[in-house]
């Protein structure tokens, strides 16, 4: 009985470490989510309907830097079919599509160095938001 308990564990752990790799388009969106999310903290703190903390804004610029790192891989070829909002322009001007994910990472990175206080974060932080944009002006579908 014990052996079997193990068997069947071994087997649940097997998949769920296979779903990044299995599911490319679930694990680009999830990283996005938490951009969304990370993009929302701040923008409350930009429109002072949150107090200001370093701690956020910081938190925010890792979760786009991690993004720029990990996103790139996870839009393979084949992936632009399914339940995605990738438009197909990623798969026929790649080099492109992972210049503006390298060009996020950068930005994150210098503004992570250079803000330290509240007139630093309203002067280097609002510009990243462009890197979002200008990336889902080319590369993703509007919601249906
Ligand atoms: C290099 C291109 C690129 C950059 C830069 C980028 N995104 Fe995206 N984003 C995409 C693509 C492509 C999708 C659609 C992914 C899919 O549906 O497979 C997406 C989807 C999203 C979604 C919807 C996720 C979902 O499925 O619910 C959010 C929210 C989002 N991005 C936020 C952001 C924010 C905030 C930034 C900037 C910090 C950002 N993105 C930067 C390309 C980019």
């Amino acid at each position: 009985m014990k052996r079997m308990f193990l068997a069947v564990g071994a087997v649940v752990l097997g998949i769920s470490a296979g779903i990044a790799a299995d599911d490319p388009i679930h694990a680009r969106q999830e990283l996005m989510k938490a951009n969304g999310q990370a993009a929302k903290n701040v923008v409350a703190i930009l429109k002072g309907q949150a107090p200001f903390k370093l701690a956020t804004v910081q938190a925010a610029l890792k979760t786009f830097i991690d993004t720029a790192d990990k996103a790139p891989a996870l839009f393979p070829p084949g992936s632009d079919k399914g339940k995605t909002h990738a438009l197909p322009a990623i798969w026929t001007d790649k080099s492109d599509f992972e210049a503006h994910f390298a060009k996020l990472g950068a930005d994150s990175k210098a503004a992570l160095a250079k803000i330290t206080d509240e007139a630093s974060f309203k002067a280097d932080f609002p510009p990243i938001f462009k890197d979002c944009g200008s990336c889902h002006q080319k590369y993703r579908a509007k919601e249906q």
